[in-house]
């Protein structure tokens, strides 16, 4: 039986990964500072070295997303899988880091580079952003009686559980450094997600476009965070709404 450690595997992507892992036989230790089995901070690493003992792999999905503290994190991680011999370290990681200028992008560019530098047998997967994402993004917007949109920004939303197992797919192979990047089935820019969200949940506002100014915007305008040529996700922003949105009218009541 094959035993993976799911770091942050009380989070969106980590409880897919782990579900999806459980569901197929495997052992799974779930590591976050609120697992019951495995309650560790990666920031102070205390209790890691027992969460890393024996593994045949870990898939790195927590993430500190306040003050580059993920580095930190990955470094700890990386000295306990050292120590412990692990042979396989799955990443987690975002389409266009390098292309839109925002902090925690820069963070998990040095990450990737951590880990690539870290001896350690690794995969790193770079994925669009989840429909979760998107939505949290269109809930905040619809917040105002006239929702204002970033003109022309674009995103690629694909579903988080088949980012989940396209990583245990990862996982339970060999190391493969960098993998090709997977994007969401379709390029939507923002204003079409508000719609969908606004037909989705019954509501109705106005939407506006705003000209946003700075590099972030203009790198979102490019089409930064994108992977047309790599559209390989199934579930669309609306089956997601229909899921989430409709069904419940407010899903996990957002
Ligand atoms: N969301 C997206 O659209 C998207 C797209 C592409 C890639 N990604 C990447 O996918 C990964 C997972 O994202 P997500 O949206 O699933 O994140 P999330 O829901 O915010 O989950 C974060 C996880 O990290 C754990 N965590 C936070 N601080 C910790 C600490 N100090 N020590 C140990 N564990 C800690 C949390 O658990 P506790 O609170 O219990 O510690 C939680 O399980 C991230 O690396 C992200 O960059 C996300």
């Amino acid at each position: 039986m094959t035993t993976i450690l799911v770091t942050g595997g009380t989070g969106t992507l980590g409880r897919c990964v782990t579900e999806r892992l459980r569901a197929d036989g495997h052992e799974v230790r779930v590591l976050s500072r609120h697992s019951e089995t495995y309650p560790v901070d990666l920031l102070t690493g205390v209790g890691i070295d027992r969460a890393v003992a024996g593994v045949d792999a870990i898939v790195h999905c927590a993430t500190l997303p306040k003050g580059g503290a993920d580095e930190e994190a990955t470094r700890r991680l990386i000295e306990a899988a050292r120590t412990a011999g692990v042979p396989h370290l799955v990443y987690i990681s975002i389409v266009g880091i390098e292309r839109v200028p925002l902090g925690y992008y820069r963070t998990k560019r040095r990450v990737e580079q951590l880990i690539e530098a870290s001896g350690l047998g690794f995969t790193v997967l770079r994925t669009t952003q989840f429909h979760d994402l998107a939505l949290d993004l269109v809930r905040i917007l619809v917040k105002l009686p006239v929702v204002l949109v970033p003109n022309g920004v674009r995103l690629q939303p694909v579903a988080v559980d088949e980012v989940a197992e396209r990583l245990v797919e990862l996982a339970l192979g060999a190391p493969a450094g960098y993998v090709q990047d997977m994007g969401g089935p379709e390029v939507r820019t923002v204003r079409e997600l508000v719609r969908a969200y606004l037909r989705a949940s019954g509501k109705r506002r106005p939407v506006v476009g705003v000209r946003l100014a700075g590099r972030f915007y203009a790198a979102l305008r490019d089409g930064g965070l994108l992977a047309p040529h790599h559209a390989v996700g199934r579930g669309t922003f609306e089956e997601f709404l229909a899921e989430r949105v409709a069904a419940g009218r407010g899903g996990r009541g957002r």
